[in-house]
């Protein structure tokens, strides 16, 4: 059947055929799928989610549905693809809103899942938990929190909860699945992606030596650049000295790089008073979460800088006064997740994790887990089964 024109992606494309071929590629995710579809874990249950809205979460509410679950679905700030949405609706899920920008439209929607007042919810920074508690009603089992912010921010309430919360990204799966090897692959991706730039024989610096960077890292020495790693924290820097890494002092690092990817969680990594130590030509990539790692708006109003260009999709140029040019990926946002053609991380990764959450749920819904499960991670057992799993499912078990 014909689908409608505003959901033709380039080419003529259709972006439901590629949500089918994440939908396909997910393999645990499919074997669960099959599963609950006779094991019916959330029979009579519904499901309240305010998480990304793209074709990997697809996958993952479809998984939920397949075992008996109602889901009321809203997206999170900014980041809801229409196509998704088209997709989940023409699925049976309640998809509520459209995509916004606006914190007080979300602030609605999140209200609207609750107000069905659902029997788990699948949280994501602790949105729709956090407003339970301001308005809570009866019958809430518990439920899964996606991320380290929304555990950051739930942790201190667990008392008032009194409920199973089980937080995916304290799994090591997570941790080592996703931040490490999918960013850092993803990231290597979105760089020779945006630039069409080799990497061999470059000198690459990456700060920050977490899970990310280490990802980060790695792949760009598996991409033949010579890599050093700037880190604040002496017993990381010991690390990533150990892990083969050079790891010279700031402004030496940043006068040798040709690449700068900056992966910390932290603000104001690099600024504009380090227009001083770059290179000609550098290119400077931000990987972690909040765009102000690289200070964009301190560069930008540097007297050092002379013009700011879009030089090509994803790529903005600051030529300095003295004719050096430094490059910026994707206006200093997340390089993986920004720029043309984002895919971010690899649907196996989110296929580890989003078979976590699967589980985790079902664990709530059983009621195997209890309020002494208030804001923990993963349990032990269920990591064990979803590795066991992967191995037998991706075909690397003995
Ligand atoms: N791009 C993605 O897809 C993606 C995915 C997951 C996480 N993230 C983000 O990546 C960032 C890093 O995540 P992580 O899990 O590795 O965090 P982490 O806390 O484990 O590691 C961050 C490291 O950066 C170091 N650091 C902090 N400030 C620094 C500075 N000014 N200079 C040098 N080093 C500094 C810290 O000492 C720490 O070792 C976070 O913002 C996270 O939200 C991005």
């Amino acid at each position: 059947m014909a689908r409608p024109d505003a959901l033709t992606g380039p080419g003529g494309a259709d972006p439901a055929d590629r949500i089918d071929w994440v939908r396909d590629s997910c393999r645990l995710l499919g074997a669960i799928a099959a599963e609950f579809a006779q094991t019916r874990p959330f029979d009579g249950l519904t499901i309240g989610t305010g998480i990304h809205l793209e074709p990997k979460t697809v996958a993952l509410l479809l998984t939920l549905t397949a075992g008996g679950a109602t889901v009321v679905a809203t997206g999170n700030l900014s980041s809801t693809q229409p196509a998704a949405v088209a997709y989940l609706r023409g699925h049976g899920v309640e998809v509520i809103g459209e995509r916004t920008t606006d914190p007080a439209e979300h602030d609605r929607y999140l209200h609207q899942v609750l107000a069905r007042q659902p029997d788990l919810l699948l949280d994501n920074g602790g949105d729709l938990f956090a407003r339970y508690l301001a308005a809570p009603y009866a019958g809430l089992l518990g439920g899964t929190e996606e991320t380290t912010s929304g555990r950051m921010r739930l942790r201190p309430l667990a008392g008032q909860l009194a409920r199973p919360v089980l937080v995916i990204n304290d799994s090591p799966i997570k941790q080592f699945a996703e931040n490490e090897h999918a960013v850092g692959q993803s990231v290597l991706e979105s760089y020779l992606r945006i630039t069409n730039r080799m990497t061999n024989g470059r000198q690459v610096t990456v700060f920050g030596y977490g899970a990310c960077g280490q990802g980060v890292a790695a792949c760009f020495r598996n991409a033949y650049a010579q890599v050093a790693v700037v880190e604040v924290d002496p017993v990381t820097r010991l690390r990533a000295s150990l892990d083969g890494f050079a790891v010279p002092g700031r402004a030496e690092a940043l006068r040798r790089a040709d690449v700068v990817v900056t992966v910390t969680g932290a603000e104001s990594v690099v600024t504009g008073d380090d227009l001083g130590l770059l290179r000609d030509d550098v290119i400077l990539v931000n990987a972690g979460h909040f765009p102000r790692e690289i200070a964009v708006g301190s560069i930008a109003a540097s007297a050092l800088v002379a013009s700011q260009t879009a030089t090509a999709d994803g790529i903005t140029t600051f030529r300095l006064t003295d004719g050096r040019r430094i490059h910026l990926l994707t206006d200093g946002h997340m390089v993986n997740l920004s720029g043309p053609r984002p895919l971010g991380n690899s649907i196996e990764s989110m296929d580890l994790g989003f078979a976590l959450q699967s589980r985790c749920l079902e664990a709530v819904a059983r009621r195997t887990v209890g309020p002494e499960h208030a804001v923990v991670p993963v349990p032990r057992p269920i990591d064990e089964a979803v590795a066991t799993a992967y191995l037998g499912l991706y075909g690397q078990s003995g």
